[in-house]
């Protein structure tokens, strides 16, 4: 069968992240893309943290406050989730080295954003230094929400789905603080070129139309 492959600048197969505040769109948008990528028969993957592996899962019912950690504790098990999604059996690494494009909900910047709430931000980059090490993204993509909008969006999925606000979903104020340190780590940890910010108020096709004119620009197209 036909495969398209994409590549990066470094020769491997693009690793692309999303992020954005929690009710933004990103996950929508990321789904969007792989459809439109599978559509043009390129391999590609989905994936996202906190993982559905051992740490991600004490992480999850650390976001459901079933289990409460110091945030010392939680930041570090959410850089040592992110290091087994990168270099575990079936991770990240090895689905790029098999030349599929890897999408990734949330990335190191999603621990600088959200844990520096509690934590300073030398302190959390410091803790990602070695997952950055490991695996750089090749494009970043930001979906910039209004948190008020971004919180609507929370209230009225919790009404329709009936379950409780998470931790760090608590207002729009945190929302805010939340958008504000994403800028302020990623002006530290990514190269302006790769981040990608797109305005949240668009609309789902006009959002996944940019960030595939993205895509088509920033890496190079091989067929097989
Ligand atoms: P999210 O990605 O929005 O998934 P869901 O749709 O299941 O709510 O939520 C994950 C939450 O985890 C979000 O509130 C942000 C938080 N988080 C961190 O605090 N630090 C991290 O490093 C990561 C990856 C996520």
């Amino acid at each position: 069968m036909r495969a398209v492959r994409l590549r990066s600048e470094s020769g491997r197969a693009p690793f692309i992240v999303f992020e954005g505040i929690d009710g933004s769109g990103k996950s929508t948008l990321l789904v969007s893309i792989a459809e439109r990528l599978a559509a043009e028969s390129v391999p590609v993957s989905v994936t996202r943290e906190p993982t559905g592996g051992r740490v991600g899962r004490l992480l999850h019912s650390y976001l459901t406050r079933e289990y409460e950690a110091d945030p010392g504790v939680a930041a570090a098990l959410f850089a040592a989730d992110r290091i087994e999604h990168i270099t575990g059996e079936g991770g990240m690494l090895s689905m790029l080295g098999g030349g599929t494009t890897v999408l990734c909900d949330r990335y190191f910047l999603s621990s600088c954003a959200y844990q520096s709430k509690t934590l300073p931000m030398d302190y959390i980059i410091g803790l990602n230094s070695y997952p950055a090490s490991l695996l750089m993204p090749d494009l970043t993509v930001f979906v910039d929400t209004p948190p008020e909008v971004a919180f609507g969006r929370i209230g009225a999925r919790l009404l329709e789905t009936g379950e409780a606000r998470e931790r760090f979903e608590e207002s729009a104020g945190e929302l805010e603080r939340i958008r504000d340190a994403y800028f302020e780590a990623a002006e530290r940890m990514v190269p302006a070129s790769r981040f990608f910010v797109l305005d949240g108020s668009l609309t789902p096709d006009k959002l996944a139309d940019r960030v595939m004119a993205r895509i088509t620009a920033d890496f190079k197209v091989t067929e097989e």
